[in-house]
């Protein structure tokens, strides 16, 4: 069979695997090849167990895979065979030198644009997926076109929006894509080529063209955005639980305002995730070395208040549970940052449960999906922290339950029989929100939860 363009994507991780899949199942027309520098993703990509768990991935990944969607370890081949390279590698925070702490590490994305060079014999189209520092495209131009092959390079700026959790969702039906480029001839011609592959599947009015300057900025705001709601909820939900204000409804109010909008108003431990502190501490490096000393505070601020709320689910904890947790069982029922994932990149549980070890506390985890990565992320605290699947037996004999994450199962259990199994007092602290808390009340928990005082459930 053959193919109208082949597209390759260099990165099969949580951005990328998803990605392209849905691109291959929207454009049968084309080639689409993931390649990685891990085998073993690249192997698992090619069974029914994914490296990722994603709701509806499988599905779209099973009608696509041996058709047009391929997986690959062979870099310099697939490079050399492509006519458009998706860069999708990890941009992590530096954790040396100058920038330590917040500027983006580049080492894997310079190191892709060598190995482009290197393997390619033809003119390309080459796109940043990562999320990248303003300005990265121009330093990806200068090492793909100080070549002396007589080929050259178009940088086109694609960031991705998806949610993890909601990945093929967003996917087919995004609230827009944004395709940044050159405005040179050369570069709108290849902007075209990319607007020409999501038209597709999604209508042109939801197609923003741009140049590729604000293409990579608007990624940093979008996630800046996002997570300062998030901040300036859970700012209040410390303000509610000192008067009788309930977090809920300020939020189910203030988001009736079609100005504000009733999205991720959700009071909660604090925000986790891969993108949310990178993308917030990239913005801010990048402010200061502008010397825009009063930006980068302010948006600094939205970190500072996310770990503030962390902190201070666990010391309510200690204050409620008579300034001592040493030696008491705490289950935490949700490791992932968020439901539906089992991502457990930058999540809050993470914190607490360290947190709650330096109290000494006996910590159980519980989670339906990232007990794998938990165990991972913990491993240096060896088995002073237990994994169990089933939240029934984890709570079995415990002084506290923790909500973590939001996972619908959490919903639907059995709250009396757990009661029964604990020891009394026995505590709940809901840090999502998610539970009926005046129903646990009625069961005898010592009920806890974000933004609410205790007297008014
Ligand atoms: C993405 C984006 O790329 C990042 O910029 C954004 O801010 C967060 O989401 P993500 O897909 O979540 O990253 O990262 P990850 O799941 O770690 O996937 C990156 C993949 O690139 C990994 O599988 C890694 O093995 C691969 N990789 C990395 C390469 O193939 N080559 C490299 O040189 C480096
Ligand atoms: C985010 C952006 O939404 C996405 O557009 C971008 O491409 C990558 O970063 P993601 O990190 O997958 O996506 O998850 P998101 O749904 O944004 O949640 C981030 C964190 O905020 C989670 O820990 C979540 O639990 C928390 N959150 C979200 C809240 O605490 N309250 C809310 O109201 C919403």
């Amino acid at each position: 069979m053959s193919f109208e363009k082949k597209i390759l994507c260099i990165g099969a991780g949580y951005v990328g695997g998803p990605t392209m899949t849905v691109i291959a199942d929207k454009c049968p027309q084309h080639k689409v090849t993931i390649v990685d520098i891990n085998e073993e993703k690249i192997a698992a990509w090619q069974t029914d167990d994914l490296p990722i768990y994603e709701p509806g991935l499988l599905d779209v990944v099973k009608r696509t895979r041996g058709k047009n969607l391929f997986f690959s370890t062979d870099i310099p081949k697939e490079i050399d065979e492509a006519d458009i390279i998706f860069v999708s590698v990890n941009t992590p925070t530096k954790t040396f030198g100058e920038g330590k702490g917040k500027a983006s590490d580049l080492q894997y994305l310079e190191k892709t644009a060598h190995a482009i060079v290197e393997a390619s014999n033809s003119s390309k189209i080459i796109i940043e997926k990562s999320t990248l520092p303003v300005r990265t495209a121009e330093a990806l131009e200068k090492i793909l076109n100080s070549n002396d092959k007589g080929i050259h390079f178009d940088v086109i700026s694609n960031p991705e929006f998806l949610a993890e959790g909601t990945a093929i969702h967003d996917l087919e039906n995004p609230d827009r894509v944004l395709i940044g480029s050159r405005e040179t001839e050369e570069g709108l011609k290849a902007r075209q080529t990319i607007v020409d592959i999501y038209k597709n599947w999604v209508s042109d009015e939801r197609i923003i063209r741009s140049n590729v300057w604000s293409s990579e900025l608007s990624k940093l705001v979008a996630n800046a955005f996002l997570a300062q709601r998030i901040s300036s909820i859970n700012s209040i939900s410390a303000l509610c639980e000192h008067t009788g204000a309930d977090v809920s409804e300020i939020s189910r109010a203030i988001g009736a305002d079609s100005r504000i909008g009733n999205k991720f108003l959700n009071a909660s431990i604090g925000f986790g995730g891969s993108c949310f502190k990178k993308d917030i501490l990239n913005l801010v490096y990048i402010s200061e070395s502008l010397g825009l000393t009063e930006v980068a505070e302010y948006w600094e601020n939205v970190i500072k208040m996310n770990d503030y709320q962390e902190k201070r689910f666990v010391k309510r904890m200690l204050s409620t549970m008579f300034n001592t947790l040493a030696n008491k069982k705490i289950v935490l029922f949700g490791f992932a940052f968020k439901a539906n994932t089992g991502d457990t990149r930058e999540t809050p549980a993470y914190y607490v449960a360290k947190m709650l070890l330096e109290e000494h506390a006996n910590v159980y985890i519980t989670d339906p999906k990232a007990l794998k990565n938990a165990k991972i992320d913990l491993a240096e605290f060896g088995n002073r922290i237990k994994y169990v699947d089933d939240p029934y037996e984890a709570a079995k004999d415990a002084d506290a339950v923790a909500i973590m994450t939001e996972w619908d199962l959490y919903k639907e259990l059995d709250y009396k029989k757990i009661h029964d199994g604990m020891r009394k007092p026995a505590h709940i602290y809901d840090g999502r929100n998610i539970l009926d808390h005046s129903k646990l009340k009625e069961i005898g928990f010592d009920t806890h939860v974000i933004g609410k005082h205790s007297d008014n459930i």
